[in-house]
């Protein structure tokens, strides 16, 4: 199949390494018909770019540095793009936009028209547009992959639609921010929030504006596209309670160690008796026997509740270009085959 790669940062060059990879390992590797970036130019060739010269460009900084060749087209933008290519798959990887979700919900409406099957790793959509990109999907009979908007390549989207069919899934509790729960861990070894975010920017895990990861914007995005997607849920930001964790202090980390409890910032999901979801991410004091109180750093974890098997814990990554680009592949091999 063809591909259409919208975002060029580190998930959609991480997917090209994986391919490469791939073929070192003699699978027949999908083409990439066209790349697009915001700022550094778009590449579409019908019968496929060539992925080593693709990554040799992306690393001079603009994809100008791609070799010429008849044929080639640049500097389409995003919806040209999608408008012109003759490619199956659409994979979006651009930034999450969590106020509205644009550009990305234009862009996969666009290729979900055109007929191609939609993957995306980029949170935005999924949480702020799933029914409708569901229903379009379905009504064009294409594949909606999405297992990389949360936990990137550990299947927590897998085994909440597949793995559990047949059981209900009554509740919903992970830890879905590695940045934030690698800054709680390492205050339990006795650095202060701000020495522990300081560590974490250092070590590429923060951005220099901590917002989206500190007040719980990043979970909450996970919240949404757990609630909506495995737990049959209409939910909108407004409707999840959100609180982070730059409000806790070494203080509030020693208190709960001395009463066997650590803290963690949850993203949590319930049925309530009437059947409305309750939604929130918090910061919650866990003892150290609940499974997820054991995960520390920047590993994720999700607990299901269900009703035929009881609780259910995967533990796994949470982001990383490789495993991100891993959640893609796996979703591009799902796609059915004629
Ligand atoms: N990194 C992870 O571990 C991870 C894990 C799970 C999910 N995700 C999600 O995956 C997506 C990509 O993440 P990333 O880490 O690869 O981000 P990134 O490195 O910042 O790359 C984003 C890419 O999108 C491009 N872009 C932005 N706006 C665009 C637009 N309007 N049209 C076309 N291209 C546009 C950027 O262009 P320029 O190159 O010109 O800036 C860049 O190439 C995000 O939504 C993120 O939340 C990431």
């Amino acid at each position: 199949m063809n591909i259409l790669l919208m975002g060029f940062g580190i998930v959609g060059q991480s997917f090209i390494e994986l391919l490469l990879q791939k073929q070192s390992e003699g699978f027949a590797i999908p083409r990439i018909v066209g790349v697009s970036t915001l700022r550094r130019g778009s590449l579409y060739h019908a019968t496929g770019l060539d992925l080593a010269e693709l990554r040799r460009a992306i690393l001079t900084g603009h994809l100008d540095a791609y070799p010429e060749e008849a044929g080639l087209k640049r500097d389409l933008n995003g919806m040209a793009l999608i408008e012109v290519a003759q490619a199956q798959v659409f994979i979006e990887s651009t930034y999450t936009n969590l106020r509205d979700g644009q550009p990305a919900i234009d862009y996969c409406r666009a290729a979900l028209e055109r007929g191609m099957h939609l993957i995306t790793a980029n949170k935005g959509p999924i949480a702020l547009a799933y029914p409708a990109l569901r229903t379009l999907a379905e009504q064009k009979n294409r594949y909606l992959g999405f297992e990389a908007t949360v936990m990137s390549g550990t299947p927590a989207i897998e085994i909440g639609l597949n793995t559990f069919r047949g059981a209900h899934i009554t509740a919903i509790r992970g830890i879905f921010n590695g940045t934030t729960n690698y800054i709680l861990t390492q205050m339990e070894s006795g650095l202060s929030y701000t020495e522990a975010l300081r560590a974490a920017q250092e070590l590429g895990y923060a951005e220099a504006d901590p917002t989206a990861d500190v007040e719980g914007w990043d979970t909450l995005s996970k919240v949404l596209i757990l609630a909506n997607t495995l737990m049959g849920g209409n939910l909108t930001v407004a409707d999840v309670a959100r609180r982070g964790i730059s409000h806790i202090t070494g203080q509030d980390v020693d208190e709960e160690r001395a009463n066997n409890r650590r803290w963690k910032l949850l993203g949590s999901i319930e049925r309530a008796e009437d059947g409305q979801l309750i939604a929130r991410v918090e910061p919650q004091r866990l003892s150290l026997e609940d499974p997820l109180a054991m995960v520390s750093g920047i590993t994720n974890a999700i607990s299901y509740s269900t009703d035929l098997l009881g609780d259910v814990t995967l533990i796994g990554a949470g982001a990383g270009g490789m495993a991100t680009a891993f959640a893609l592949w796996a979703d591009y091999l799902r796609i059915p085959r004629p």
